[in-house]
């Protein structure tokens, strides 16, 4: 049975005109702000870190952590990655629209905290109302007191600056984001050198932050990492926003209790997803964003607790997206789809993620158009191995690398899942040469 708590990120949504400064300080808007700069930096980076708050951009590490880690030296800078490219990851599209001074106010609180001499909120370049909704917030804040000089009569002043992206999925990496803010192109960097925390923008120590990370910032503050802590189990703490598609009745946005809730209830509970569409039975879903290794329905009780999903289930809930397929859907298909987004977002820096993504689009091509050969599947299976060696069914995470960042290893789970999942599938699409779902 889903667990039910206040909503902490989502709890303006729905508010008339949620996403004007009216709106926000009618709801306690930016008294979070106000009580940081009563604090300590110290004193808030020691809230966040009881909070536990993992960062939800996808790779799940710990908030204050990640600030304590950040190189001494001036300037620091913070970045708030809004990019959100990810097929079926709509969460922060939504933040971004309907509380823009929520995100502002966690972007302060945490620049105050890190001590950074200037933030920068990196938003989708297609996000054409997010961006409006943003900027008119941080317009806003500014004639507010909020930002600027002397926030709120205090020590404290910094800028704010809303940096729109121009399209591309590899933007959002956190390196590649700091080139693209630099006026280049958006190229992911190696690490080490280049992680952010010690070598980011233009060479400055900088935090990147995810946009929902930063949503949860102002009630922590206002309410204790104690109280963020208390919801949820273990490292699983707090709420977390799910973007839920695919074929359920009720695609969307859900923000739900961390650990005490599982994908059943994310996928069939009637507040969320409310059930496959049309009475169907769930085949598989995607537990965690494309990158994802898939679930069978067997999984369907896995708790919303990362560390679970990677240990025992061998996937990652990345990106907070969950996609459920249903009986009537070509997994060769599906996974082909998957492919070729990588493919054509690949920045083309690494060999194996390059030619191998192409590869992979043109094997899984002709296989759901009919042409397949035999072979074909234990050509897909060693290409992915070239990219991320050693990947294999039933999963295990983390994946290997052999490229500058993780979108290479990202292109090789929805291959392996399909074909560990539904051999069967593949083979009927080669012997019948053609697609038995039309
Ligand atoms: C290809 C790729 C795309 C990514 N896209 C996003 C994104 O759109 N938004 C995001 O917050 N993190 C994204 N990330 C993860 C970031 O690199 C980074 O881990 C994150 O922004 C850190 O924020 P967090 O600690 O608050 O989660 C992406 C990573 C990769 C490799
Ligand atoms: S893994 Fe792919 S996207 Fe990442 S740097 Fe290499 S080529 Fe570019």
């Amino acid at each position: 049975m889903a667990t039910s708590v206040d909503p902490i990120v989502t709890r303006n949504i729905g508010n008339p005109e949620s996403w004007t400064l009216r709106s926000y300080l009618d709801h306690g808007g930016y008294e979070g702000l106000r009580r940081a700069l009563k604090m300590s930096p110290e004193e808030v980076q020691s809230e966040v870190d009881k909070a536990n708050l993992l960062g939800r951009g996808g790779a799940g590490f710990p908030a204050g952590r990640k600030w304590s880690m950040l190189r001494k030296a001036s300037p620091s800078y913070l970045v708030v990655n809004g990019d959100e490219s990810e097929p079926a990851t709509f969460k922060d599209h939504m933040l971004m629209e309907e509380d823009p001074h929520q995100i502002i106010e966690g972007t302060l609180i945490t620049a105050y905290a890190i001590g950074a001499a200037q933030a920068f909120i990196y938003v989708r370049g297609e996000f054409a109302l997010g961006i409006e909704r943003m900027t008119s917030a941080l317009n806003e804040a500014y004639a507010h007191g909020a930002v600027g000089h002397r926030i709120f009569d205090s020590d404290f002043s910094i800028d704010v600056v809303i940096h729109p992206g121009a399209g591309a999925y590899i933007c959002g990496d956190e390196t590649a984001l700091l080139e693209s803010l630099e006026g280049k192109r958006g190229f992911p960097r190696i690490k080490p050198p280049y992680f952010p925390a010690v070598m980011g923008l233009y060479g400055a120590p900088t935090i990147v932050n995810n946009v929902e990370t930063m949503s949860n910032v102002p009630w922590i503050i206002l309410n204790g990492g104690e109280a963020f802590a208390a919801m949820g189990e273990a490292q699983a703490t707090g709420t977390r926003l799910f973007a839920v598609s695919g074929h359920v009745v009720k695609p969307g946005n859900y923000e739900v209790e961390l650990a005490k809730n599982t994908f059943r209830d994310l996928i069939y509970d009637p507040r969320y997803g409310a059930g496959i569409r049309g009475g169907n039975q769930l085949k598989a879903f995607i537990p965690g964003g494309a990158s994802s290794f898939w679930f069978g329905p067997e999984r369907l009780d896995m708790p919303l607790d990362e560390t679970k999903v990677k240990g025992e289930g061998g996937s990652m809930m990345g990106s907070g997206s969950v996609i459920a397929m249903d009986e009537n859907m070509c997994m060769v298909r599906a996974s082909w789809r998957l492919v070729r987004f990588f493919q054509r977002e690949s920045c083309g820096q690494c060999t194996p993620c390059r030619e191998g993504s192409s590869w992979l689009e043109k094997i899984m091509r002709r296989i759901e158009n009919g042409a397949g050969r035999t072979d074909d599947l234990d050509l897909l299976l060693d290409v992915c191995d070239n990219i991320s060696p050693g990947v294999q069914w039933p999963s295990k995470w983390p994946p290997n690398m052999t490229t500058i960042c993780p979108l290479g290893p990202s292109i090789p789970p929805p291959i392996v899942s399909a074909i560990g999942m539904f051999r069967d599938e593949f083979l009927v699409h080669i012997k019948e040469g053609a697609c038995p779902y039309g």
